[in-house]
């Protein structure tokens, strides 16, 4: 094997371009007749997949709602709303732009708050420091899939007489203190968008134990409209179309596999790259499992050899694509920066710049994990001279 990384001239570890995300779904004849079975029923939304699928999620998370939605992000929407939230919502800005974007759209305040920079959570003492007389809500992430201190989140939300809410896009397949999340707080909202554990093409559920929100998460995915044509609120057209809810009731009977084989995944990495100086991980709490639906890790350029940049650079010439989840961060993002107060947001500075996600899929080839360790351990050992040509062709 040549030991010389692709960007000093070796040959690229991968011949192909290895992905970042690789959706695993099902095959046509697992879904041809029910295909069938919509468009000879000509219900093509608002039919029996939609109950079933949400019959499925519901047993599953055991949770006493779960309402499909058309994405997480609408699904995040109208949970704010429903909820009532007003004035100021303590957010990570850790996180994807969705979880503020619903905020900004239903009129609320983001107040940005620190993650703990080993789970990449909202950290629960700088939510509860962040908290305004104005505040009504916390919003908490399991970023990454990693479950988030709800207990301790819970407690603080109690104490201020807060709603507090998950966004549980990257949720499915995490599990909180052994069982799945979903219970937690007033609701998880989550994703089922093609990156995701549990893949419904596009679409979101809201899982939540409040009778009440549900039943204006069911009215507000329907323009507000309760079918008197007398709008109770201002809604959405948020349904889950019936190919949709099939897609989804599907892969939920692929979900705990992936889930599984994920975190052989995960294991698999930690072990070697863990061997490497300067790599990190994020931090799963005792008691909970990370879906994975990301598998990031975090460069400390001193020790490592080369920042989190170069180290991307040199990776692509190997063939593996990778992401900076989350650069910029939100409170450094155009539409989000005026919201930002100034207050030190460090472990969220550390990560968007140190922080780097690697290709990870449901059922990943042992042959790849390896490859791509063994990409990163020859791009370290090269460190000085992989820089200095990455120097000069940017100067070229
Ligand atoms: C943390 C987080 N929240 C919300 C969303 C939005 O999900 P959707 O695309 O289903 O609206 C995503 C998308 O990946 C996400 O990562």
């Amino acid at each position: 094997m040549n030991d010389r990384p692709a960007v000093l001239g070796g040959t690229p570890v991968f011949e192909q371009k290895v992905n970042i995300v690789r959706p695993v779904l099902p095959q046509l004849p697992e879904m041809a007749s029910d295909m069938e079975a919509i468009l000879q029923s000509g219900m093509v939304t608002k039919g029996r997949y939609l109950r079933a699928f949400e019959d499925a999620v519901r047993e599953h998370l055991g949770v006493r709602h779960a309402v499909a939605v058309s994405s997480c992000t609408s699904g995040l929407m109208l949970t704010y709303r429903g909820l009532g939230l007003t004035g100021d919502v303590v957010v990570p800005s850790f996180t994807f732009m969705a979880t503020v974007a619903a905020l900004v759209w239903s009129g609320l305040r983001p107040v940005y708050a620190d993650v703990d920079p080993e789970t990449t959570n909202l950290d629960p003492a700088a939510a509860e420091a962040a908290i305004t007389p104005n505040t009504s809500a916390i919003v908490a992430v399991h970023n990454f899939g990693n479950p988030a201190a709800a207990d301790e989140l819970a407690a603080i939300a109690r104490k201020h007489g807060l709603k507090l809410i998950f966004d549980a896009a990257h949720g499915f397949g995490a599990r909180y203190q052994g069982r799945p999340i979903g219970e937690q707080g007033d609701a998880n909202i989550f994703s089922l968008s093609p990156t995701k554990l549990l893949i419904a093409g596009e679409g979101g559920i809201v899982a939540t134990n409040d009778d009440e929100l549900a039943e204006r998460i069911r009215l507000g995915r329907e323009y507000g409209n309760d079918g008197h044509y007398d709008t109770v609120f201002a809604g959405l057209n948020a349904r889950m179309s019936e190919f949709n809810a099939l897609l989804g009731l599907k892969s939920l009977g692929m979900l705990e596999a992936a889930a599984a084989s994920r975190n052989e995944t995960a294991a698999r990495f930690e072990e070697w790259l863990g061997r490497l100086p300067g790599v990190s991980f994020q931090k799963v709490r005792p008691g909970d499992r990370c879906s994975y639906k990301d598998f990031s890790i975090v460069i400390d350029p001193e020790k490592f050899g080369m920042n989190r940049d170069e180290l991307a650079l040199a990776l692509a010439a190997e063939g593996v694509d990778t992401r900076k989840y989350y650069y910029p961060a939100v409170h450094h993002q155009s539409a989000y920066a005026a919201y930002y107060q100034g207050q030190p947001l460090p472990a969220t500075d550390l990560l968007e710049t140190h922080s780097l996600s690697l290709p990870i899929w449901s059922h990943m080839p042992v042959e790849v994990t390896e490859g791509i360790c063994r990409a990163i351990e020859r791009i370290h050992l090269n460190a000085r001279a992989v820089r200095e040509q990455l120097g000069a062709g940017q100067r070229a």
